[in-house]
């Protein structure tokens, strides 16, 4: 990760020099330093630029002189409208601006501590790069900025603030790197190993393999893993926060993910193109395991469990067939039409045993379902399904302010004559219209009286682009919005869910 360090307010004498600038502002502080000391150069760069610190704008300068390398002013838009999703933003479209330079330090005006510690959460986040399987970069083709410098009169906030967003950055870490590994490195029981270095944030983690799953009646998962010689395994992750790491009677929270470490279509085999996108079809699973570590490494005041189904789906002569009949660990039984619809029989059990286990207060499962949700969302929102009004209006309202969005779609009995089955309970699809929906119409029948939602991060889970704080590749899409979602409603002591 960057390193990410805040000092009082001193003009540097080289390397580069952030200005985050509000429209209509008048230069003071920093800035009037910056200013002098390169006989007028910013004032004059900010004129021919036309740059008046609108939202997001910027401007460059080069060797301004007084020993600066480059001088980036970053607009902050009003100040009266600046939000933590402007300053992250500003924060990462500085690193990628600097990428040349070796240092950069941030003027940052007015802003508070705990706005500081915005701008270099977005700045950490934006400096991601998976680059294990590199062997032969040059020099000059890597990022050279290592270390970002947040010069505020308000060290010790944006400090403590800081401390508990480098722990979110580093769970959102943990999410791109599983995400980014090839599937044959990363299949089920390499999964499960990297989930249980998490005891060492304090996360009692269990791993149970197919004797155990089989012995507990995993009919669904394990229909999927049949084909394959990786094993599937399911991990569970618990953080006991609420009562200071203490075991508590309080009932947890749990998150749950689809964690398909390669997806071929097993016998309903997929299409070559594209094909190795599969690899990520454990972003659900690698999202959860992102957000247990953030929570553990912030010691959030909440009690929360996550479930992940690992399993990978292929073709061979011991694979699943279109026809099979699967009996679920909830006694229900499933005929299964298409082997490539397997992620809602992975989630189908996981999300059982939750209930039957931990007996939480409300689960939210995230998978990268269907592809039907990117037909109808494309790549910039979530699709969410929900049994409980006042959970989706959390998740939305959380989603808007992070900037991870989530656009509510249906659930209605009426869809359910497309998963009826003529020899079992149900169907394992509904075929094509609404297959976002009767997906999720499937999962439902696995909610026993809980309140539940649902993301369909199929959309989202991967960006063929970079945005301001995510570079392209793994985005951990759902970290951020769950690690708010917890902080904002259910830490401290907070009612049950209403
Ligand atoms: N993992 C896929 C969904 C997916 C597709 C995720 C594209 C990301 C990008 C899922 O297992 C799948 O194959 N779904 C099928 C369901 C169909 C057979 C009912 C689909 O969406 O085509
Ligand atoms: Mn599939
Ligand atoms: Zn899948």
């Amino acid at each position: 990760m960057l390193d990410i360090a805040f000092t009082k307010p001193i003009l540097p004498k080289s390397g580069a020099l952030v200005l985050l600038v509000c429209e209509g502002e008048i230069p003071s502080g920093l800035w009037r330093e910056a200013d002098e000391a390169t006989g007028g150069a910013i004032s004059r760069a900010f004129d021919v630029a036309e740059f008046k610190g609108g939202k997001g704008k910027t401007c460059v300068l080069l060797a301004p002189g007084a020993g600066l390398s480059r001088v980036l002013a970053v607009g902050l838009g009003k100040a009266s409208d600046v939000t933590p999703k402007i300053l992250q933003e500003a924060g990462g479209t500085a690193v990628s601006a600097l990428s040349r330079d070796t240092a950069a330090a941030v003027a940052t005006g007015a802003l508070t501590g705990e706005q500081v510690a915005e701008v270099g959460f977005g700045a950490a986040l934006r400096g991601y790069r998976f680059d294990r399987y590199r062997t032969k970069e040059k020099a000059e083709d890597k990022p050279k900025l290592t270390a970002v410098t947040l010069m505020t009169g308000d060290k010790s906030a944006a400090s403590d603030a800081w401390s508990r967003l480098k722990a979110v950055a580093r769970g959102v870490f943990l999410t791109r790197d599983l995400v980014s590994e090839p599937p044959n490195v990363l299949n089920p029981a390499e999964m499960a190993d990297r989930c249980r270095k998490l005891t060492e944030l304090g996360l009692e983690v269990d791993v149970l393999g197919p004797k155990e799953m089989g012995k507990l009646g995993f009919g669904a998962l394990l229909g999927v893993s049949q084909g394959s010689v990786n094993e599937p395994r399911m991990v569970v992750m618990h953080w006991h926060g609420a009562s200071n790491g203490k075991k508590s009677k309080e009932k947890p929270i749990a998150f749950i993910g689809k964690g398909v470490t390669f997806d071929t279509g097993g016998i309903s085999i997929k299409p070559a193109g594209g094909m190795e996108d599969m690899k990520w079809d454990m972003a659900g699973a690698g999202t959860v395991i992102g957000l247990m570590a953030a929570l553990a490494g912030r010691k959030a005041k909440v009690d929360a469990v996550g479930l992940v189904g690992l399993v990978e789906n292929m073709p061979s002569g011991s694979a699943q067939r279109p026809g099979d009949v699967v009996t679920s660990y909830s006694g229900q039984t499933i005929e299964v039409i298409n082997t490539d619809a397997e992620g809602r029989l992975v989630l189908a059990d996981v999300i059982w045993y939750a209930q039957q286990k931990y007996d939480p207060r409300f689960m939210i499962d995230l998978a990268t379902l269907t592809g039907a949700i990117i037909v109808g969302l494309g790549h910039e929102y979530a699709g969410m399904f929900s049994n409980d009004d006042a959970l989706a209006q959390k998740l939305t309202a959380v989603g808007q302010s992070c900037g991870e969005k989530l656009w509510r779609m249906p659930l209605d009995e009426a869809y359910d004559k497309q998963i009826k089955s003529d020899i079992a309970d149900m169907k394992n699809v509904g075929g094509r219209p609404a297959g976002s929906i009767t997906a999720a119409q499937f999962i439902q029948r696995f909610v026993n009286r809980k309140p539940w939602a649902h993301l369909d991060i199929a959309g989202m889970a991967w960006s063929t682009k970079d945005n301001p704080c995510v570079p392209k590749g793994a985005t951990a899409f759902g970290v951020r919005l769950l690690d708010r979602l917890v902080a904002e409603h259910y830490e401290g002591g907070q009612p049950a869910h209403d």
